[in-house]
């Protein structure tokens, strides 16, 4: 079989031309990097377990009407999705100060905010995705006013998904990082959420110890990578229980 022609390879996933016009394929590596790829490495079953996470958690934003790019999962490391042109911001969410923020401002890590703040940053790898405000957005026309309308409110109903799906496992949803594509339909667009969501672009705390379940694992050297994406996984019953964890037992 012809190999797939690869349209993009980023730092954790490639993507390839899809089987049908207007699709593409996401295939999850293993790969994972930090500081603007300062610091990385190959954690193994990484990519297989964010291709799962993601499928879960596109597929539950799907079925409550917020609009996504996923179709369905191929494989252990591959999604189908509708080709989209990405909005060219990261959209982040926060709900406890954590991470850029406090550095920012010098608010403690954990400190509960007032209210969901969005922030915008510009993918752009050299630059170091420097945040931006709306006015830049405006003024380089990088979206337009209709929009950042439509792409606050995509946020908000992603927060308030994925909080309280997170919060009935145990676990308190700190922040997330989520990609807007445009897709067109005829003359129209519509705005959906793309790339991944997954325990590389959130922040999760198990809400009793406070352990963090995320890639700042990875990030701050706190222990293993996949234990605590496969604990993500496993309280949200994406893996059972048992997966990886099993030891032979005797039987009298
Ligand atoms: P920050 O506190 O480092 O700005 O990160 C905010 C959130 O965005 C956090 O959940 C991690 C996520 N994130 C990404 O997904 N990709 C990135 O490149 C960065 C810097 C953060
Ligand atoms: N994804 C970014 C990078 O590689 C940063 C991060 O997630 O901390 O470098």
């Amino acid at each position: 079989m012809a190999r797939r022609k690869k349209i993009y390879e980023g730092k954790a996933k490639i993507l390839y031309e899809g089987p049908e016009p207007g699709t593409i394929v996401q295939y999850f590596k293993d790969d994972a990097t930090a500081f603007n790829a300062q610091k990385k490495d190959v954690i193994e079953g990484k990519g297989v377990l964010n291709n799962r996470l993601s499928e879960f958690f596109m597929t539950g934003l799907n079925n409550i009407g917020v609009p996504t790019h996923f179709l369905r999962r191929l494989n252990m490391r591959e999604q189908l999705c509708r080709s989209c042109e990405i909005i060219p911001l990261e959209v982040i969410v926060r709900n406890v100060a954590a991470g850029s923020m406090s550095k920012r401002l010098g608010i403690e890590e954990g400190t509960q905010l007032p209210r969901p703040i969005v922030e915008y940053c510009l993918k752009n790898d050299d630059l170091g995705d420097p945040l931006v405000t709306e006015e830049h957005i405006a003024a380089f026309g990088w979206a337009s006013q209709q929009d950042m309308d439509d792409i606050v409110h995509l946020a908000l109903r992603v927060n308030d998904f994925l909080s309280g799906v997170m919060m009935a496992v145990g676990i308190k949803l700190v922040d997330f990082k989520i990609e807007i594509g445009r897709v067109y339909e005829g003359d129209f667009q519509r705005l959906v959420v793309a790339d991944e969501i997954s325990p590389d672009s959130c922040r999760l705390w198990d809400i009793e110890s406070g352990k963090h379940l995320d890639k700042d694992v990875f990030r701050r050297d706190l222990g293993s990578l996949t234990d605590a994406y496969t604990e993500v996984a496993q309280r949200l019953g994406v893996l059972p229980r048992s997966a990886g964890t099993t030891k032979p037992t005797l039987i009298n």
